[in-house]
């Protein structure tokens, strides 16, 4: 059964029950609704939508009820399964959690500087070649920090060549994260000389990144449970603060793969709140929520 096929069965009524959670609400949201929802973001993207986030994926899904002026979840659940195609992709940006930051955990970046670099300096001595995977970039702040310390690491002239693919299942996220502009607040952490260096203002509460650090990073959409096109594998992988949302049966699937996908030696970077801990023995702990695979 394909996997369309595998959501539209999964709107069976019959199969789904469930007690009404919402139903005094502008957009009545019933038990069953809640259930059908939680049910295809698991069976889509990993994520696992627990009672506790009914308000969340309420305030979200209403949002997106609204704008297509429709009745209820009810009539939400029914525009989904019609136009699938279509709607699935704002359905999956409405449920994620983008939250991001600037050189968010910030010793992760003094490793990558300290340690990780300075070990791809002798690793790729002949080829100066270095791959990072970003996995789930969201609105780009994430990647644009690993570009800036690649960048102040290995100069536009240097010879080396890096390359940056940061990817989420967020459409919408990735065009933020391709055009690089943000609000002058988001930056303000960044101590002055980087700022000047690599952000330009384009207006009195804005800032775009350069062109250098843009130039590095291809933006691509990919959601870690599908499969993944990329043929080589990565020196560095950044996998931060999103298998939060998954299992653990996810998690030990994602990181099977994500080991395949990384070269000998390569350092793995994941969220604070993260571990691998029963989830694999494939990587060899390096230091706080950092690891190198094995
Ligand atoms: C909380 S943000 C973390 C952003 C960044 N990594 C950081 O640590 O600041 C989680 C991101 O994971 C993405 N995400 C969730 N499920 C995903 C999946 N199955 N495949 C790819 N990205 C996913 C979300 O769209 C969101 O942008």
């Amino acid at each position: 059964m394909t996997s369309r096929a595998v959501i539209r069965e999964s709107f069976d009524p019959k199969i789904v029950k469930g007690s009404d959670v919402f139903l005094d609400r502008e957009f009545p949201m019933s038990g069953s609704n809640y259930k059908l929802i939680s049910g295809l973001a698991y069976k889509e993207s990993g994520i696992v939508l627990n009672d506790t986030k009914q308000e969340m994926v309420y305030s979200r899904l209403a949002r997106r009820i609204r704008d297509l002026k429709l009745k209820d979840f009810d009539e939400y659940l029914h525009y989904v399964k019609r136009d699938i195609d279509n709607e699935f992709r704002s359905f999956l940006n409405a449920i994620t959690t983008n939250l991001t930051s600037f050189f968010r955990e910030d010793h992760h970046f003094v490793h990558l500087k300290e340690v990780t670099i300075p070990l791809l300096r002798k690793i790729h001595l002949n080829d100066k070649r270095v791959r990072v995977w970003c996995t789930a970039a969201s609105t780009g702040e994430e990647p644009y920090s690993i570009a800036m310390v690649m960048r102040e690491a290995f100069a536009e002239n240097s010879g080396w060549d890096i390359k940056i693919l940061a990817t989420d299942i967020d459409s919408n996220v990735l065009e933020t994260a391709r055009a690089g502009r943000y609000k002058l607040e988001r930056i303000e952490g960044i101590p002055q000389a980087r700022k000047k260096r690599w952000f330009k203002k384009i207006s009195d509460d804005s800032v775009e990144v350069s062109d250098s650090l843009k130039d590095l990073i291809s933006f691509k959409q990919l959601n870690l449970l599908k499969p993944w096109p990329m043929k080589g594998v990565f020196d560095i992988v950044f996998c931060r603060n999103v298998i939060i949302y998954f299992d653990k049966e996810t998690q030990r699937t994602l990181f099977d793969k994500v080991h395949l996908k990384m070269a000998e030696d390569a350092h793995l970077y994941i969220g604070h709140s993260e571990s691998l801990h029963n989830v694999s023995k494939k990587f060899s702990p390096l230091g706080k929520t950092i690891y190198k695979r094995k």
